[in-house]
């Protein structure tokens, strides 16, 4: 664990570096950095993850919209502290504006939830689908990063957002079985061409050496096996705070901005920014959202 002085040095420059940027992605042209936040595994962090990068973003005047994109089991708005009233379902089903099932939360996120009703998402018509893309895509304009929580595994929902999002994030812990689901994961990823950059957060290790240890296991046999790699974007310590902040509804962030868990949340959405800024495709994808609905249903 470093000492107070390195906390606080570190979390300057995490502070300074995340200044925003008027512009990401291709030269000239705003773009949205949209990442899908994944794992081979359930419960292993990616909402905790996902929900304190997205206010992490949000404290540096970046617009965020988080999309909770797990269809079955959606937790995000619990975590922000809001009730979600209608959900993406509500817009292809019912005709709502997307504007309309938008919740804004106190921490400058704006949320998108999948509630329920994950088996009439993967039988949708293809024309509903397209209708809401184009929404997704009109709207996604608006915003200078969008995230999609994923559900565990490789259904046909998570495969679509991880075409849609060019950059994607996995979430594992040090666990030898949570590390093969993340294998098969990449595996899928790699094999359909689903995602441009790979990245890997450790969660709940018991340091940084863990971390870099299952990041570098991983990569052997990635490169073995599938040509590929994966980068290390970030270490997370267990917490007892995460769950305190868990029953309180706040965000962890919000609560303990200068725990390191919290530096570590400034540390990773600094690199993810960087990384969606050097590279051209950081936008979203809706014809690539589209198949992956399509093919997979
Ligand atoms: N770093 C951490 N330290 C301690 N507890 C953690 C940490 N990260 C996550 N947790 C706890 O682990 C549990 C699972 O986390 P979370 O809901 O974010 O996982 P998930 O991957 O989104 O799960 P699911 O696959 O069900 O969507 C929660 O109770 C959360 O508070
Ligand atoms: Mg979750």
């Amino acid at each position: 664990m470093p000492d107070q002085n390195d906390q606080a040095a570190s979390l300057r420059s995490a502070n300074k570096s995340l200044a925003p940027e008027p512009a990401f992605g291709i030269k000239g042209r705003k773009s949205v950095c949209a990442v899908s936040i994944a794992s081979g595994k359930g419960g292993v962090g990616k909402t905790f993850v996902s929900v304190n990068l997205a206010v992490t973003m949000a404290q540096t005047e970046r617009k965020v919209l988080l999309v909770d994109a797990d269809l079955g089991l959606a937790n995000a708005d619990i975590v922000l502290g809001v009730k979600t009233e209608f959900t993406m379902q509500d817009a292809i089903f019912k005709g709502k504006p997307i504007r309309d099932i938008i919740l804004k939360t106190k921490y400058g996120v704006d949320i998108i939830s999948a509630s329920s009703g994950s088996k009439e998402m993967v039988s949708l018509g293809a024309a509903r689908m397209q209708m809401f893309i184009q929404e997704l895509l009109e709207l996604a304009a608006e915003y200078d990063v969008i995230l999609f929580d994923c559900a565990a595994g490789i259904d046909s929902n998570v495969t679509s957002f991880l075409a849609a999002a060019p950059h994607s994030l996995i979430v594992t812990t040090p666990q030898p079985t949570s590390l093969m689901d993340v294998y098969a994961l990449t595996k899928i990823i790699y094999q359909n061409g689903l995602s441009n950059s790979l990245g890997l957060v450790v969660n709940m290790a018991d340091n940084d050496g863990q971390g870099e240890a299952v990041a570098a296991t991983l990569n052997s046999v990635m490169s073995k096996f599938l040509s590929g790699k994966i980068d290390l974007m970030g270490v997370l310590p267990s917490s007892d705070r995460v769950n305190a902040a868990l029953k309180r509804r706040t965000p962890f962030v919000a609560e303990w901005s200068k725990d390191p868990v919290s530096i570590r949340f400034k540390q990773l959405a600094n690199k993810l920014l960087r990384r969606a800024g050097a590279s051209e495709d950081s936008g979203l994808d809706g014809e690539s959202l589209l198949k992956g609905f399509i093919s997979n249903s």
